[in-house]
């Protein structure tokens, strides 16, 4: 990846030379070049701010040196090339992982550093009329920095590490803070018992699904205290999170299953329907007699399936997808799940569901089940059977 950071302050970017990101430009990973703006200025005095029209404090950067200093950063690439030009400004779109990692699959990204009230801002229409760049003015924060730099230096680091190599271990990429919408778990090293406080003893028990557990209570605990924003944000594009579910989760799987099995009986046209009747212990004893697994998307519990083990079958239950979602695809995804977690020795899967629950009825024909002859378990319901393909 290409990076050119335009600023009066070439000095300030000198971090850019410092640990990951200076191996990186070693390994010829990075090609990192930094640009001092005033060596685009035409006067004696190398000057780059003027007053502002209409008044009102500070000055403004000039557009002539951006101009020449942007059109000869974006001449330097390969032919039909152009950078992607960032432009941090407290007024711009919020920096965020999501952006760190589109920016991250780009070849060529291009900083210019505003200083003083900003850039005049016909810089940026040049840039994207004139200079056929693609614009986007970033912001960091909801705070004012004194210029530029401080914020390149920020979105170069967290953009520059996704890049493929420059991370030795990208394991550590996965369970970051913001990858999937929720903040670190706590971290600790040895030794275990330290100035009298020691480890989490779940920690140091070896039991590796305990200790997922624990780190993915923690996980929801921390980011409810302190970031209750991202547990609720309706973020599209952070990704689904597919797992166990824990009893964390029980108060909002009531909720859904509540939701969802009011479709089922206007459906049926009736209200004695387990899913409908169980109460909040109920589902949380289910957790311990069944597979459930939770759907998460930024935060937000979405869908959830539980399996059952029963002799050579795998029970399918509960299959639900947040009514305001269905539609988009997720409960085959969810259906596909639970019957990928089948051991060896499954040969063939179960489900219910409400005799008159028409667009059920067909979803689980499209994914292969069929009737089974003979009375149902629980009147009302068809019981439905696929034959596992791989055994
Ligand atoms: C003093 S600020 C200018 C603030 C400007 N008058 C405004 O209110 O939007 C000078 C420069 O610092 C940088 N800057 C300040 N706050 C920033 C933030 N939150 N994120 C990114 N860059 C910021 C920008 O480059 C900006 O041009």
């Amino acid at each position: 990846m290409r990076i050119d950071v335009v600023s009066i302050f070439p000095d300030y970017l000198a971090p850019l030379e410092l640990s990951l990101i200076g191996k990186a430009r070693e390994a010829g990973l990075l090609d990192v070049r930094v640009h001092d703006l005033r060596d685009f200025t035409t006067d004696r005095h190398r000057t780059v701010d003027d007053a502002p029209y209409g008044g009102g404090a500070g000055m403004v950067m000039t557009p002539q040196p951006w101009s020449d200093a942007l059109r000869a950063v974006a001449g330097q690439g390969p032919p039909g090339l152009r950078p992607h030009l960032l432009v941090p400004g407290p007024g711009g779109v919020r920096f965020d992982q999501a952006m760190a990692r589109r920016l991250a699959r780009e070849p060529w990204l291009t900083f210019a550093c505003g200083r003083y009230e900003g850039i005049d801002e016909r810089v940026y229409e040049h840039a994207r009329e004139d200079l056929g760049l693609e614009v986007t003015v970033v912001s960091l924060g909801d705070y004012v920095l004194g210029g530029g730099e401080a914020a390149v230096l920020a979105i170069v680091e967290a953009v520059t590490r996704l890049v493929p190599g420059v991370l030795g271990n990208t394991g550590s990429l996965l369970e970051e803070s913001h990858e999937d919408g929720l903040l670190e778990y706590p971290v600790y090293t040895r030794p275990s018992l330290w100035q009298g406080r020691e480890v989490p003893g779940v920690l140091l028990s070896g039991d590796h699904q305990a200790i997922a557990r624990w780190r993915h209570a923690q996980r929801l605990t921390r980011t409810a205290a302190r970031r209750p924003d991202l547990l609720h944000a309706a973020q599209a594009d952070a990704g689904l999170q597919l797992r166990l579910a824990l009893p964390a989760d029980v108060p909002e799987l009531f909720t859904l299953t509540r939701a969802c099995w009011v479709q089922e009986a206007q459906s049926n046209n009736r209200l004695d329907i387990p899913a409908l009747t169980e109460d909040l212990e109920a589902v949380r004893a289910s957790l311990d007699t069944t597979q459930t697994w939770v759907a998460r998307r930024a935060g937000r519990l979405i869908g959830s399936v539980r399996t059952e083990l029963r002799g050579d079958e795998l029970h399918i239950g509960r299959l639900m997808v947040a009514p305001d979602l269905q539609g988009q695809g997720l409960g085959r995804l969810l259906l596909e799940h639970a019957e990928r977690t089948a051991p060896d020795g499954i040969r063939e899967y179960r489900l219910l569901t409400g005799a008159k629950s028409g667009s059920n009825l067909r979803r689980y024909r499209r994914a292969g089940y069929r009737p089974t002859p003979g009375e149902p378990a629980i009147s009302g319901t068809v019981e439905l059977v696929k034959h596992r393909r791989d055994v």
